[in-house]
């Protein structure tokens, strides 16, 4: 056995051992998707737009028609993505494992469109909007997504706003909670595709590491999460995820 397929034999040792696990998720998941991640040099959104115009309540004040039509074109470009292996690997790991919960940073839908079900999303999602001043929701309409600004509120006429977390934002308390309580009680944690810099969500797997659980860090780059990882396997989840899933799968049959 290479490094790597020794080490996908040890995290699905864990896998087929754990009564819980908890999977957290970023960008990286869905980078073979052709979705830009974040932070990735060159191709990173943040290493070609500006976050304080573009991700924050100040920006969208300040010119709402850019934002709005920053995150059309996002939007525009995730109806264009579909899940790759790695997003089908994990809905198929929840299967393979007692308790499994998904959380994700991602604000595409791309991990229900592969079938896991009953996503925690950290950071909001794409397709849902919202008023920025009374927060009511609001259905978009295709002739809303190509417009240069944003829509009013059809209750109190404020713009109406991505329904996603920008920085300065505090996080949906009910997903925080739901996350720290599962991260508190798992066996396993999987962290596949994220930097590690977002607070809160970077938390999680030092929270699941002080509570006795195992991480590993799926990811083609060493970082925050692969340092204090139990199992760094080193590449990208596309290929890396079904692997496991297959050994986890493999060992169900053996045993
Ligand atoms: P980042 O862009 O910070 O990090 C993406 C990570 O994915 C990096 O560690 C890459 O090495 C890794 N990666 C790239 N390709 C990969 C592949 N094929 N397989 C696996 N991993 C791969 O994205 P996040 O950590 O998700 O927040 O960023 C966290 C938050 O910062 C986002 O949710 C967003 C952003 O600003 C908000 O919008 C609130």
């Amino acid at each position: 056995m290479d490094g790597v397929e020794e080490a996908i034999a040890r995290a699905a040792q864990l896998f087929s051992a754990a009564s819980a696990v908890v999977c957290l998720t970023g960008a990286g998941v869905s980078a073979e998707s052709g979705v830009p991640t974040f932070r990735d040099a060159q191709t990173g959104l943040w290493s070609r737009f500006d976050v304080e115009e573009l991700a924050t309540p100040q920006g969208f004040e300040r010119d709402p028609g850019l934002v709005w039509r920053w995150y059309m074109w996002r939007l525009q470009q995730l109806g264009a993505a579909a899940p790759n292996h790695g997003h089908a690997a994990l809905a198929d790991l929840a299967g393979l494992c007692g308790d499994f919960l998904l959380v994700t940073q991602n604000v595409d839908d791309l991990h229900e469109q592969a079938g896991s079900a009953d996503v925690l999303h950290l950071h909001g999602t794409l397709s849902n909007y919202r008023c920025a001043a009374c927060a009511a929701p609001h259905q978009l309409t295709i002739e809303e997504r190509r417009a240069d600004s944003p829509p009013a509120c059809g209750l109190c006429g404020e713009p109406v706003r991505p329904d996603v977390v920008w920085f300065g934002e505090n996080l949906p308390w009910d997903a925080v909670e739901e996350a720290v309580a599962a991260a508190q009680d798992c066996d396993v944690m999987l962290v596949v595709g994220t930097s590690g810099l977002v607070y809160p969500a970077s938390q999680l797997p030092l929270v699941a590491k002080q509570a006795g659980a195992a991480v590993i860090d799926v990811n083609p780059e060493p970082g925050p999460i692969s340092t204090i990882a139990d199992i760094f396997l080193q590449g990208r989840s596309g290929e890396l995820l079904p692997a496991l899933a297959r050994a986890v799968a493999g060992r169900r049959v053996n045993h």
